[in-house]
């Protein structure tokens, strides 16, 4: 079988950075790599492995030849510029929110549906972050005893926002140590670029990731709910969301409230999790061992740990689950998903 010739979209942003990398290390036959960002970009160049890559603008003509694109430069972008690849023969694999909840568009967690990528007309969608890290923990369960019910709240780390929002963030702890008072920290960014208020996030916790939608839960809240149902297939499951974003750079946490169809002991829970693909079982409370954010980075797993019977529900159980969110979350779940691809004989 030839090379692949590979496309970043977004090179230069905190995701495309990382896929750079999880390219570096992907069982993948590579040929030409291609990097791609906006016209202010182009020119820059960019390491990989031993060769210097100069990045290009993206046009329409930039997927001339290629086989694999992966994007993560913005929805806009991606409901643009993904049809022009598709058009010039390339597979897709897209990061953002936009052909997510696409019925003719696989969603794929490849620990957990790998199976849908069989039915791809040219896109598949990469999930929200916060959703993958939390398919990774729970399919385990749902495997096993069933899921009936999921609360979830998010400790989400600011890279998720992109590198403009980690400099925001960076600015305002420095002022702040350096004494000017909170109304007066920089905010244009955080908490949704788009919306029309900032607030620091810097010694701060925002309860508001994206804008607000439906029934006053957030557009991340609702990628959640919706996201799962999608992946696990089954409309059924009952989910909310409370997602949250904290002044950590990369890593997201998570507390996830589970009620199994059957009931499990903890114990049952953490042997599932410890046996479950992609999934690191860190829980021991004598030795104070639990999933850190900071621990996550660089990590292509799902930690979790904190696994304890609810005090009154029957069926109920807490968890807590933590992985890098630029590359389970994002980088490493797309190239992931073209590695699937590939050995299953869907890819070049
Ligand atoms: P650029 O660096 O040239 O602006 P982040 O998620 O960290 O904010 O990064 C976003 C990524 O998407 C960057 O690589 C950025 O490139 C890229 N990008 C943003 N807008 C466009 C566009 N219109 N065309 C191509 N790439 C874009």
């Amino acid at each position: 079988m030839r090379n692949l010739n590979v496309a970043v979209v977004g090179a230069t942003g905190a995701v495309g950075t990382r896929m750079i990398q999880m390219l570096e290390g992907t069982s993948l036959p590579l040929g030409e790599v291609k990097l791609l960002a906006s016209k202010r970009s182009a020119g820059k160049q960019l390491q990989f492995k031993n060769q210097t890559i100069t990045v290009e603008e993206l046009v329409p003509e930039s997927f001339e030849g290629i086989d694999l694109a992966l994007f993560s430069a913005g929805g806009s972008v991606s409901a643009k510029f993904a049809p022009e690849a598709v058009k010039r023969g390339a597979i897709v694999v897209d990061n953002t929110s936009h052909f997510r909840m696409d019925p003719t568009v696989p969603l794929v967690v490849p620990e957990v549906n790998p199976e849908a990528l069989r039915q791809h007309k040219g896109i598949i969608a990469n999930p929200n972050c916060s959703t993958i890290q939390m398919m990774v923990a729970l399919e385990p369960i749902r495997k096993n005893f069933g899921l009936k019910r999921v609360i979830v709240s998010t400790y989400q780390a600011v890279s998720g926002a992109g590198n403009e929002a980690m400099d925001e963030l960076k600015n305002q702890i420095e002022d702040y140590l350096a004494g000017k008072p909170a109304a007066e920290l920089k905010a244009e960014i955080l908490p949704a670029g788009s919306d029309k208020k900032h607030y620091p996030l810097a010694f701060n916790a925002l309860p508001q990731i994206d804008v607000f939608d439906k029934d006053d839960y957030t557009f991340e809240e609702w990628k959640m709910v919706n996201e799962t149902k999608k992946i696990m297939e089954d409309d059924t499951i009952k989910i909310s969301a409370t997602c949250v974003r904290i002044p950590v750079l990369v890593g997201h946490s998570e507390s996830v409230y589970v009620e199994t169809e059957k009931p499990a002991s903890a114990q049952a829970i953490k042997e599932v999790i410890a046996q479950a693909p992609g999934a690191i079982l860190e829980d021991d409370p004598t030795e104070q061992l639990y999933p850190q954010a900071l621990n996550s980075v660089g990590k292509k797993e799902t930690f979790v740990g904190r696994i304890r019977k609810d005090l009154d529900v029957e069926t109920g159980v807490h968890l807590w689950v933590v992985s890098d969110n630029l590359l389970k979350g994002a980088a490493w779940n797309s190239v992931q998903i073209a590695e699937k691809m590939y050995a299953m004989g869907l890819l070049g």
